[in-house]
């Protein structure tokens, strides 16, 4: 089979996308198959119809590329491809989109507020952030400030006071246009990736654990700073658990092929959703790799969802 793998483009999470790309490329041509590695640039739609692949698998990491627009090009051309389909990613790749729905489906996620880069400029920060302190919700520190798309925790922070909410919140916009403060919840980082091809399952889960407790880009893809377990240490129950609000996410958001829905297991004992991940990582030290190794192969799934999508 023919598989161009489009990895790299133009987002925050460039190297990670690349790293994530040469791995999956190097697996599945272990599987026999011809793999090529396209940068997402503006010699992508001639690449693809030079190679004329069986398959495309995107696999470009935060917007522009999770967000649906590769996606929404390769509907165009009429190539088949790996993943959720980009209405599905539009949903995804916006935290507080993807949240709102969960919330509705009575899925617990932290409380937060949105806010946009113009309203932080016309109103000022200090309206905005007694506005954050007071809001509805009931926000108090410590809370989390984020980018409201992107992932590897590019632009996120845990501040515990006004002025570090205020830089923080300057940090994040330098990422997108809408910053998201978020509740922090004390608890444990369990990562579930979904595999959805003739059937719908839930890998094992993953937990991470990090030196300090911050699992930030430096923890994530430089080895040594976190430490993983595959499967995670919980109950079967705790397991079963997670794995159905994965799914139940995973659904609701209508992903395809594979996901990676990210949770807090809180020391309150509810489980609460962080993030959803169209185009999980797959370097080295990403978790959607260590939950498929820990079901059985991680190459094997590989080949299996790009079989699958060929013809999906
Ligand atoms: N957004 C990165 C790649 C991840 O969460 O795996």
């Amino acid at each position: 089979m023919k598989i161009l793998v489009v990895a790299g483009g133009l987002t925050h999470e460039r190297d990670v996308s690349l790293r994530s790309g040469r791995r999956v490329a190097n697996l599945l041509r272990q599987l026999g198959h011809t793999v090529e590695v396209c940068d997402l640039n503006s010699q992508f739609l001639p690449t693809v119809a030079e190679f004329e692949p069986d398959v495309v698998w995107p696999l470009i990491h935060g917007s522009v590329g999770e967000d649906g627009s590769i996606q929404d090009l390769l509907e165009l051309v009429g190539f088949p491809y790996v993943g959720s389909r980009a209405h599905a990613c539009v949903l995804a790749s916006s935290k507080p989109t993807a949240k709102s729905l969960a919330t509705i489906e009575g899925i617990t996620t932290p409380a937060w507020i949105s806010l946009t880069q113009s309203l932080f400029r016309q109103v000022g920060a200090p309206a905005v952030l007694q506005a954050i302190l007071q809001s509805k919700d009931n926000l108090s520190f410590p809370l989390i400030v984020k980018p409201a798309d992107g992932g590897s925790a590019l632009g996120l922070s845990k501040v515990s006071s006004e002025d570090e909410l205020r830089s923080a919140m300057v940090d994040a916009f330098a990422y997108g246009d809408t910053v998201m403060v978020e509740q922090f919840i004390p608890g444990r980082e369990i990562a579930v990736s979904v595999v959805d091809l003739d059937e719908l399952y839930a890998l094992p889960p993953v937990e991470i654990v990090t030196d300090d407790g911050r699992y930030d880009y430096d923890a994530r893809y430089n080895t040594g700073r976190s430490q993983f377990f595959a499967p995670a240490r919980l109950t079967a129950d705790e397991t079963a658990e997670v794995q159905r609000v994965a799914l139940e996410v995973h659904e609701l958001l209508g992903l395809r092929h594979l996901s990676r829905v990210d949770l807090i297991l809180g020391e309150d004992g509810q489980i609460y959703l962080i993030d959803v991940n169209v185009a999980p990582g797959m370097t080295d030290t990403s978790l959607f790799p260590q939950a498929a190794e820990a079901a059985g192969s991680f190459r094997d799934i590989l080949g299996e969802i790009a079989a699958f999508a060929v013809s999906d």
